[in-house]
């Protein structure tokens, strides 16, 4: 049976806990430039139907370093749900490729995707949600705290792809997460009732960051306009307004926290340049963090970890 990883619940707590010890072990081998090919042979497709920088970089890098061969499919190439069926894309890339990796508008298409293509396939992003990025996170605090225990999580800003993702992990790690969002940019109901349902974390929705922030571990944001959203940019940033990440957020935490935004970040928009430049800032280890992560998402898919 092959496996996908559509969704940060696809894998079980002890896999994600596995995930986490096979990342930080590939990324050793990474930093000593050890021969290490265990995807000798294979071939990745990524279809992209959205602009990237931190996901191609790394998911071709990783892929290419660990004896892969990674092809970059862009928006105009197959024009996936367009030009052709995704059913009808998913089982010709299929045919050609080892494992495909897409980064799509429609989440239902990514679900499709995944049903007939007979290949695992890696969600690189939807409008839903974003796995590969909440694991790399995950992944990248464990580094800097040591341990996942007792953490609260403050997210501040849109309840985007992003927030749905923590809110996967939610699911399978006990946290504290907060979403601190304007009233009428919340998450998607229905996710946040199945985090809570999963009883295992503490989810809280607040319009009020400053009060949320209390006692953060982590401080996070991301674009309060999403790709495919960038039309209501202005709009936005009028909605928006009292949930920037600046210096005084950070302070109100009350608190040694750190920051991170899973990148890219519109400076001056979401949050600050002060900020992202502050020694609280760990974005540059988190956009790192994607290729190790991904790489060892990717072992665990191919049975090879
Ligand atoms: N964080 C992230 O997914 O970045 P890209 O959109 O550049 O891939
Ligand atoms: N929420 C952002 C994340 C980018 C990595 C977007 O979907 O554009």
């Amino acid at each position: 049976m092959k496996r996908d990883f559509l969704h940060v619940t696809d894998f079980s707590t002890d896999e994600i806990h596995e995930t986490f010890a096979i990342a930080a072990e590939v990324k050793e081998r990474f930093k000593r430039r050890e021969e290490y090919r265990p995807f000798s042979g294979c071939t990745m497709a990524m279809i992209f139907a959205k602009p990237s920088a931190r996901t191609r970089i790394s998911f071709e890098t990783g892929f290419f370093r660990m004896g892969g061969h990674a092809l970059y499919l862009g928006p105009t190439d197959i024009s996936i749900g367009k030009r052709e069926a995704v059913k009808d894309i998913a089982r010709v890339v299929a045919r050609y490729n080892d494992v495909i990796m897409a980064r799509l508008f429609d989440h239902a298409h990514v679900l499709e995707l995944a049903k007939f293509a007979s290949v695992p396939v890696v969600n690189g992003l939807t409008d839903y949600n974003h796995p590969c990025q909440i694991m790399a996170d995950l992944f990248t605090i464990l580094e800097h705290r040591k341990t996942l225990n007792d953490l609260k999580i403050v997210y501040v800003g849109d309840g985007n792809n992003i927030v749905h993702s923590w809110l996967e992990m939610a699911c399978r790690l006990p946290i504290h997460f907060v979403c601190a969002c304007p009233e009428n940019y919340q998450p998607d109901q229905q996710t946040v009732k199945l985090a809570r349902d999963e009883g295992i974390s503490e989810i809280e929705i607040s319009h009020d960051p400053m009060h949320a922030a209390k006692d953060a571990d982590i401080v996070y944001t991301d674009v309060w306009a999403s790709m495919g959203k960038k039309e209501e940019a202005e709009q936005r940033r009028i909605d928006f307004r009292g949930f920037q990440v600046d210096d005084a957020l950070m302070a109100a935490t009350g608190k040694a926290s750190l920051f991170m935004h899973c990148l890219p970040v519109e400076r001056g928009v979401e949050t600050t340049d002060s900020v992202v430049e502050s020694p609280a800032s760990i974005v540059f280890d988190e956009a790192e963090n994607r290729m190790h992560a991904q790489n060892a998402i990717l072992l665990k898919l191919f049975g090879k970890a």
